[in-house]
């Protein structure tokens, strides 16, 4: 079994994907175990919508409207969201609290998204997070239903992984300029 360490840096993403997307049970196999992050009080405030098929279009459709294209503009960009089988919107589902404030719930959240791209790699699916300067607009919120509370942490693209396996490849991390002493 390969190493988390060894895991984070073998992850890529995969702009291009197969047509194989995981099913619905696998999708909540990986959920499941994503949710495993640290999340102060346990408040879980995320969940995930599985986009599949021509719903697909919904995504598309909501960000074009978001933009303002129209026509051919629009049906180029709608295109873009059939890029991959499957699409996971992620979603911070903030819960109330006095302890914990929504920044932190977002934390949460974008850990879940982390953890997920990773577990896909690792499942032999590529991914993707991609947003976009409209992932937060009023169109994509009714598309997606939702709460007036919620926000949107973007879609990762997911499919079954075309790249042919390629080296790790060289850190970008110049880790000393990410690390300091107080
Ligand atoms: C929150 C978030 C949003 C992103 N949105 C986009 C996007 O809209 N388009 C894009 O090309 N990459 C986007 N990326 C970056 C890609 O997911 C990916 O990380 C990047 O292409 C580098 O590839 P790598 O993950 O293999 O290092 C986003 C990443 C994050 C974390």
């Amino acid at each position: 079994m390969a190493s988390v360490y060894d895991a984070l840096h073998e992850r890529r993403s995969s702009s291009k994907v197969s047509d194989e997307a995981p099913s619905h049970d696998e999708i909540l196999e990986l959920v499941e175990a994503a949710g495993q992050v640290a999340d102060h009080s346990g408040l879980t405030p995320w969940r995930v919508i599985e986009i599949r098929g021509e719903s697909r279009r919904l995504v598309g459709e909501s960000l074009a409207a978001a933009s303002g294209l129209h026509g051919h503009d629009a049906e180029k960009s709608i295109r873009k969201s059939f890029r991959a089988p499957l699409l996971l919107a992620v979603v911070v589902s903030p819960r109330p609290s006095v302890k914990v404030p929504y920044w932190e719930q977002e934390a949460v959240a974008s850990g879940v998204a982390h953890a997920l791209t990773l577990l896909l790699h690792e499942r032999g699916y590529g991914a993707m997070w991609r947003t976009g300067i409209q992932t937060r607009s009023e169109p994509v919120r009714i598309a997606h239903r939702l709460g007036s509370d919620e926000q949107m942490l973007g879609w990762i693209y997911t499919g079954r992984r075309v790249d042919r396996p390629r080296e790790r490849r060289r850190s970008r991390i110049d880790v000393a300029r990410h690390v300091s002493t107080l």
